[in-house]
């Protein structure tokens, strides 16, 4: 398997050179324009990039961090691979899958913190989707520490002579961040291209490191326009902690002058988060059906879909407006859309 160390370059600055990445996305995604959702809202011109589009099975946001988050587990010479996220982890499905694609065994640990849920959200889904992949599940209560069952079983793998990787949850520790800063990079390169400025980035954010990541990136291109977290679970004094924390130790890695980051950057709407995470409310299961309905492209109901009913109030409440290009970042998901079905289906 070949370790890129590619000095990864955005208007001379040479940056993420000294840390390995694995190919394992399918990128550049693609930036399109949202022209029946944009006619809809009658507001600003709305924009997606598509990081559903990622691959390892099926997408989402979590393959640009896995790059470098596997990477460093390879180079840690790692036969195992540990993780931990709720039953219907994204994150945990992407880990599994990178895992079966570089031969390493994977061992996850998912937690079941979504109060009332049906069936469906046991058996389907993401959780479907990891059996599948082949990942060893370990399922805890609510109330156990996941980092703590982590090291548990990395222990437990170390004596019997593995050599176990823990990969925090949700991926976003300053090494994981460091995809978006890349995919930061990505996005400036094709609004270059098409010669179009943008001035509001909006995305689902958790355990915060995509937000992070966007944020040193775009800190690193000079870029004036403004990114905005929908919160999917946290209320706004804890989100934008987790954020702002990350800000630093990943600015660091990519040796960047963090003296000069303008906390107020960190934007954070907590308005969706509704009854908690993976609770989705009546706005959220309108923002899906109306993408879907406009666009035929399926949102989630504990990420994408809380992010595309932020950015619907935002046009509604004027925050954006007409002649601004607002671009949605797709972090993927919708493999989590059949452990919800009590939400869609039309025949009850
Ligand atoms: C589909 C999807 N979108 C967004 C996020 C949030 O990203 P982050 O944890 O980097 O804030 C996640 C995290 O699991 C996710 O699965």
């Amino acid at each position: 398997m070949t370790l890129l160390k590619e000095p990864d370059r955005h208007d001379g600055i040479a940056i993420l050179g000294t840390r390995a990445r694995i190919e394992l996305a399918h990128s550049p995604t693609p930036l399109v324009r949202l022209n029946r959702l944009s006619d809809r809202l009658d507001g600003p011109d709305i924009w997606i990039k598509r990081d559903d589009c990622t691959g390892l099975a099926g997408g989402g946001n979590k393959a640009r961090k896995l790059e470098y988050l596997m990477a460093a587990a390879l180079e840690a010479n790692a036969d195992t691979i540990i993780s931990a996220g709720a039953i219907q982890s994204n994150h945990v499905r992407q880990v599994a899958a990178a895992s079966a694609y570089l031969g390493l065994r994977c061992i996850v640990v998912l937690t079941d913190t979504v109060r009332g849920r049906g069936e469906a959200y046991f058996k389907n889904g993401n959780y479907l989707l990891d059996q599948i992949l082949g990942a060893e599940i370990h399922l805890v209560s609510a109330e156990t520490d996941s980092s703590r069952e982590m090291e548990a079983i990395a222990e437990r793998v170390r004596s019997d002579g593995g050599r176990p990787s823990v990969i925090p949850v949700g991926g976003s520790n300053p090494i994981g961040t460091l995809g978006y800063v890349r995919g930061f990079f990505e996005l400036q390169t094709q609004l270059d291209e098409c010669g179009m400025s943008a001035d509001w980035i909006v995305l689902p954010t958790g355990s915060g490191g995509t937000q992070a990541g966007l944020l040193v990136g775009a800190m690193l291109c000079n870029w004036n326009g403004e990114i905005l977290g929908v919160s999917v679970g946290a209320e706004h004094a804890r989100q934008y902690e987790k954020v702002r924390d990350l800000i630093p130790s990943t600015a660091a890695l990519v040796e960047a002058d963090f003296a000069v980051f303008d906390k107020s950057k960190v934007l954070v709407d907590d308005g969706l988060v509704g009854a908690g995470y993976g609770e989705p409310d009546g706005r959220t299961i309108e923002a899906i059906e109306l993408l879907a309905r406009t666009e035929g492209i399926l949102l989630d109901p504990v990420y994408s879909g809380k992010a595309m009913a932020g950015l619907i109030e935002a046009v509604r409440s004027d925050r954006f407006r007409s002649g601004q290009n607002v671009i949605f970042l797709h972090t993927g998901g919708s493999q989590a859309l059949g452990a919800y079905p009590e939400y869609f289906s039309q025949t009850g």
